[in-house]
């Protein structure tokens, strides 16, 4: 079964939809005046599992828009360079934009695509990401909403994969480091 090849499990389904209940109240309260909608932007394929859970958390109107940014490989170490696999549909100059990640890892993906946002003039722009991973940080990365702070392993589930195994997981879990030594 898919979850023997877990060691441990870091966060429950239970923990991340309580987590997950919060930041969806603390965007309602925050954006509550906002005169218009809020474009979540879900940055695929990673992010997709809480992005479906978060807008459902969040009480006010929501416009969906993601894109794909590869970092990785299919291993476990980033390289380094960003690409855009799948851009923005939407025109986000004024708008209020919320970016909505899995994890924030060196911090190289979303350094690289919070500029990219910046450069399109939206009226403002937050980071919300389920996890953070501090001690691996190399640049510098403001979460705005973050979840959980995790120690450095390699976890998966709840969208995140191992060579696009396991993101079907409904919890986050520490991989057998046999799996991918
Ligand atoms: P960064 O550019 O190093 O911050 O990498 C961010 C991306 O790496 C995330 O969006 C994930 O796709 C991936 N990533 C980082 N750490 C993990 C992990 O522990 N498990 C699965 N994917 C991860
Ligand atoms: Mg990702």
């Amino acid at each position: 079964m898919l979850k023997d090849d877990i060691a441990k499990v870091m966060f429950t389904e239970e923990e991340l939809q309580k987590k997950i209940a919060e930041i969806g109240a603390r965007i309602t309260r925050d954006y509550a005046d906002a005169e218009e909608e809020i474009y979540c932007v879900g940055i695929l394929k990673g992010a997709v599992v809480f992005y479906t859970d978060l807008v459902r958390a969040i009480d006010l109107p929501v416009r969906f828009d993601f894109m794909i940014a590869s970092s990785y490989g299919s291993g476990t170490v980033s390289s380094g360079s960003v690409k855009i696999l799948k851009d923005l549909d939407y025109d986000i100059e004024g708008k209020h934009l919320i970016v909505v990640e899995d994890i924030i890892d060196s911090g190289t993906t979303m350094n690289y695509l919070m500029k990219y946002f910046r450069e399109r003039k939206p009226a403002s722009l937050k980071l919300c990401s389920l996890l953070s991973k501090p001690s691996r940080r190399t640049v510098d990365v403001q979460i705005d909403y973050c979840g959980f702070e995790v120690p450095d392993e390699f976890l998966v589930g709840y969208g995140l994969d191992y060579a696009e195994k396991y993101r079907n997981l409904p919890f986050i879990g520490i991989l057998k480091p046999e799996i991918y030594k």
